[in-house]
């Protein structure tokens, strides 16, 4: 079996201790990536220079020894993409020029996308060119929810209202902006596999502001549809990760097109033991801020987790993406504890 231990998880299997990886694997909290970083002013010019995305989607496996490389990007290349303008400000995170009213729908264009996105591509290629045959290699996109969230709000938000009142009040626009943001990240996450990403992971990071009645239409369906058509072409495991959504995730469960759930924190591990894991390979769902704080509080709560997920089909991971306050030595920690987990003791 190629690319290791992860791919094996995704396809089914189970292993002792489980693989792991880091959502934010790659970023500010490393000094290697800062250097790297320091290099460019623009973000985005620096997700699209394939020999520094590269080098900072490596750094992580050479210093930690994680299971899977995540591609160096981010999940606004798709509106920036499509044609909506995107950019990141020092220290506020990222702005987009917000659409309006569904008359601006008509500026947006996936013509373009696989031509944009080149970059993307090629720092794909050239990671897996390097990274040993037993690292996965995963891509990955904003679910459709969560890129509307950013591109109706113009940025981040508390509570996305201005994106939920037009999907209530005007359901049939709203829909025609998830369906053009399912072709484009199918479309994004096809190139992503043809240059040699093994899995793909789905980011519906926002998916927690919309009650449950809404969140079939809007989170499950469009995920789903992506990873049909993905699996039809290229037979390729999605990972879902809608987040904070609650026990509402049983919804994702039926849905044998996804090969795994990524399980944010607030859920517990016990629960999902139970009610998710039975059905479907789960990763996760270690706070962040146990990372920040290490010690004995990081080694009781890893173990906790694996003592109740470990023996399943699991990906360890974050509930999370790492954040920047994280020492790296903590990252370390981790890994030892996993990789030293035996069930039972
Ligand atoms: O995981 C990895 O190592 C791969 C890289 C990756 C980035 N963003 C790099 C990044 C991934 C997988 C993402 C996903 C992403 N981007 C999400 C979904 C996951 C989540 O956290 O919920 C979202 C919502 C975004 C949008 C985004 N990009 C925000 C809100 C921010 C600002 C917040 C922050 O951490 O600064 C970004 C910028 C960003 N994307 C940075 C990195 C390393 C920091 C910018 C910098 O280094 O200058």
């Amino acid at each position: 079996m190629t690319a290791g231990k992860l791919m094996a998880v995704l396809r089914g299997g189970r292993f002792v201790p489980p693989p792991v990886w880091l959502m934010r694997q790659a970023g500010r909290y490393l000094p290697a990536y800062r250097k790297v970083r320091a290099t460019t002013s623009s973000f985005l010019e620096f997700c699209y220079t394939p020999d520094k995305a590269t080098e900072v989607t490596l750094q992580p496996i050479r210093r930690f020894d994680l299971d899977a490389a995540i591609i160096f990007s981010d999940i606004l290349v798709v509106p920036d993409a499509l044609g909506q303008k995107v950019w990141f400000a020092e220290g506020e995170g990222p702005k987009l020029e917000p659409l309006k009213d569904p008359a601006e729908f008509g500026k947006l264009s996936r013509a373009r996308l696989p031509e944009h996105l080149a970059p993307v591509y090629a720092a794909l290629r050239a990671t897996r060119a390097s990274l040993p045959s037993n690292k996965a290699l995963l891509g990955f996109a904003g679910a459709p929810f969560t890129l509307a969230c950013y591109m109706i709000e113009g940025g981040g938000s508390r509570d996305f209202a201005m994106t939920k009142r037009w999907a209530y009040q005007h359901p049939e626009s709203f829909g025609l902006l998830i369906d053009l943001l399912v072709d484009a990240v199918v479309d994004h996450l096809g190139h992503q596999v043809e240059a040699g990403a093994d899995a793909v992971q789905l980011f519906d990071s926002w998916a927690g502001v919309l009650p449950e009645s809404e969140l079939f239409r809007w989170s499950v369906q469009p995920m789903q549809r992506i990873a049909q058509r993905l699996r039809e072409k290229h037979d390729v495991p999605v990972i879902a990760f809608p987040r904070a959504v609650g026990p509402a995730i049983l919804m994702y469960r039926r849905i044998t097109e996804f090969a795994a759930l990524s399980i944010d924190t607030g859920i517990g591990a016990h629960w999902v033991a139970n009610e998710l894991q039975p059905h479907v390979a789960l990763q996760g769902n270690l706070d962040p801020i146990m990372l920040v704080a290490g010690g004995r509080a990081l080694e009781a709560e890893a173990r906790r987790i694996l003592n109740k997920l470990g023996g399943g089909r699991f990906v360890f991971n974050l509930g999370h993406g790492i954040v920047p306050q994280t020492p790296p030595d903590h990252v370390a920690r981790l890994v030892e504890i996993v990789r030293g987990w035996k069930p039972g003791a």
